[in-house]
């Protein structure tokens, strides 16, 4: 039968595990989630299971990132089907503290990286970012991890975590990991549970929007402003679908782009009914 992981509900008791694994020489893992795992997580899962001698897969809903009360409310909570991935995973460890361990009376720190969360959903999603960074903060100070695994899919928080554990010399690798899609192309995410079938159906315009974007890149067109309008067409051409924002970065420091001339990051955020999708892809001249 294979090992059940550990729980572990408090900061200190979360502590204490990781200084004694490390006093004996082993690395840590760690994979961040906020649980309702599907096979996105399941690859950085399996990823980092190779990469250290214990895993730790922390689930916490975390209510310092939610600008919308019903957002958090609606997350999907589902506990006993995460354990039974934990397990078949094989997972050392799973961190799950409760919002008053990790948020106690008095509690008074926010953890802010400055520039890279201004755009993107940082521009729709006021104060998201700064309980991403809090928050993941908290989680490598209790875990203290060798190296910790996100996915591509949240590319903002991907580099703004890349950032903050440089500037606050967490020693920590943060390591960034391929979007996992469904067979139709969707990006896997916790919130497409949400989407009624004609939503899921033109879910779809995301994935289009990009795929249209790199074949005019691929075509030779580094005018971001056109290939920007074609794409946005694309999300507009779904009937259900509300473009939040699309947007054609710098891939390493996020900053917009009016000519595709290095490496490059589409970002687009669309709202399907009240379920908010994004995705984002390279985009780079070729
Ligand atoms: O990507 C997520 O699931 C969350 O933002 C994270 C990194 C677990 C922090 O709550």
């Amino acid at each position: 039968m294979p090992k059940q992981p550990q729980v572990i509900r408090t900061p200190e008791d979360m502590h204490a595990l990781s200084a004694q694994l490390r006093a004996e020489g082993k690395s840590i893992a760690l994979v961040p989630t906020m649980g309702a795992l599907h096979a996105g997580h399941l690859s950085l899962i399996d990823y980092a299971r190779a990469q250290a001698d214990i895993l730790v897969v922390s689930i916490f809903v975390n209510p310092l990132q939610f600008d919308r009360d019903a957002d958090l409310d609606a997350y999907p909570r589902t506990w006993d089907a995460d354990f039974a991935l934990c397990v078949e995973h094989e997972v050392d460890a799973i961190y799950a503290p409760t919002v008053t361990a990790m948020y106690p009376d008095g509690f008074a720190t926010k953890v802010i990286v400055s520039g890279l969360g201004q755009g993107l959903c940082g521009a729709h999603r006021p104060g998201h970012f700064d309980g991403v960074t809090t928050v993941v903060a908290k989680l490598f100070g209790a875990v203290m991890p060798n190296i910790a695994v996100f996915g591509q899919k949240d590319y903002q928080q991907l580099k703004i975590v890349q950032r903050m554990g440089a500037d606050l010399d967490m020693d920590i690798k943060v390591v960034g990991r391929p979007t996992l899609r469904e067979a139709d192309g969707l990006a896997m995410s916790s919130r497409n549970v949400h989407l009624s079938p004609e939503e899921r159906e033109q879910a779809l315009c995301l994935r289009r929007a990009l795929d249209k974007a790199g074949e005019l890149a691929q075509a030779g067109e580094r005018d971001v402003e056109k290939i920007k309008t074609a794409a946005a067409q694309v999300v507009e051409g779904a009937s259900l679908a509300r473009l939040e924002y699309l947007e054609v970065v710098d891939a390493e420091n996020l900053a917009p782009l009016t000519r595709l001339e290095g490496p490059a990051r589409m970002a687009l955020a669309v709202w399907l009914g009240t379920t908010r999708l994004i995705d984002n892809d390279a985009l780079n001249p070729h």
